[in-house]
């Protein structure tokens, strides 16, 4: 991949599943000095506190954006911070306050200070029944119907609206359910996918909180972390879709993701009882065309559901291991 074009970068929800990753990857990139990292609750990693700045960071908090893009001269955002699915419908108030005004927050400090860039993730949280199950079209029927698909669907429009508006360079991803290894996510509808790895490795059983023949999108970390460096790194004339783009890359049931684990852990037993997050996970599509994405900016995943378990166990398998070993 080529150098990135952007000077100093603040990234958001450093702490969470994708921003534990993609703040790495960043770094290594344009230099820890230049990449600071904004976590709220959880208390960040000695790794990441070691690798460049680390700033705590309420994203409702406008002035407390401005005060930390002034400081570090900041010219791009990557804003993670969030509340999922799961989460979202729990306290859905609290939901729209965190996704909608820190989104708005960040696009207001971009616009007055006249940012190079900003990257905010929507969802396939944004379909609802009504979108085409397979294969879902770029530009579709959208009525979430969840609140985090709320946010997200008003998130897409008010990003395409700073762009049209104001030519804020402000890009976006669909991002489906993300598998990965590092940081479990947290309040998601598609965590089942993340948590089967880790209780298969270490119980050898796991109890499912969706159906057996739940299929849904996914797409596992470094082809989340590439897709968000190319998606950034293109050239603006390539990126047609102001709105998000589609994002594809593996579609399984839970059951087919159980039998891929268990032919690396033969004594491994699933078992399935759905809970609220069935309904939400049926509101959702299968999988995604994301053909814009293939032509714009030349997306392409590298990981199948075979090479994406392999990795998971084999890095799950060696961290747990070097735990074990240290206790
Ligand atoms: N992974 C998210 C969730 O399950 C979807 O974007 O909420």
């Amino acid at each position: 991949m080529t150098a990135s074009r952007t000077g100093r970068i603040l990234v958001t929800g450093v702490t969470g599943q994708i921003g534990s990753e993609l703040i790495f990857e960043l770094r290594k990139r344009n230099g820890g000095e230049n990449v600071v990292a904004a976590g709220h609750k959880r208390v960040p990693s000695e790794t990441l506190q070691n690798s460049g700045p680390y700033e705590t960071l309420d994203t409702t908090d406008k002035s407390a954006i401005e005060k930390i893009v002034n400081e570090y001269g900041i010219d791009s955002i990557y804003h993670l911070a969030g509340i999922l699915s799961a989460a979202g419908e729990k306290n859905p108030q609290l939901a729209w306050h965190v996704n909608m005004d820190s989104l708005h927050n960040v696009l207001e400090v971009a616009r007055e200070k006249n940012l190079q860039q900003v990257f905010w993730p929507s969802s396939i949280a944004v379909f609802g029944p009504e979108t085409p199950r397979r294969n879902v079209p770029q530009e579709t029927v959208l009525i979430p119907r969840t609140v985090y698909g709320v946010t997200k669907v008003a998130g897409e429009l008010l990003c395409n609206y700073y762009h049209d508006r104001f030519g804020l360079d402000v890009r976006s991803l669909r991002y489906p359910g993300i598998i990965s290894s590092e940081t479990p996510p947290g309040g998601g509808t598609t965590d089942y996918a993340v948590e089967i790895f880790y209780e298969a490795i270490k119980k050898k059983r796991y109890k499912c909180f969706v159906r057996r023949d739940t299929v849904l999108p996914m797409l596992y970390m470094p082809d989340c972390i590439s897709a968000t460096i190319k998606l950034m790194e293109a050239d603006p004339s390539k990126i047609e879709i102001w709105t998000s783009y589609n994002l594809g890359g593996l579609s399984f049931s839970a059951e087919e993701l159980a039998d891929e684990i268990k032919k690396l852990i033969p004594d491994f037993v699933c078992s399935y009882q759905p809970d609220f997050r069935q309904k939400i996970a049926d509101s959702w599509p299968m999988s995604l065309d994301d053909g814009a994405a293939r032509k714009d900016w030349g997306w392409k995943p590298d990981y199948d559901l075979s090479s994406m378990t392999m990795d998971m166990v084999k890095k799950l398998t060696r961290r747990f291991e070097g735990e074990a070993a240290e206790s």
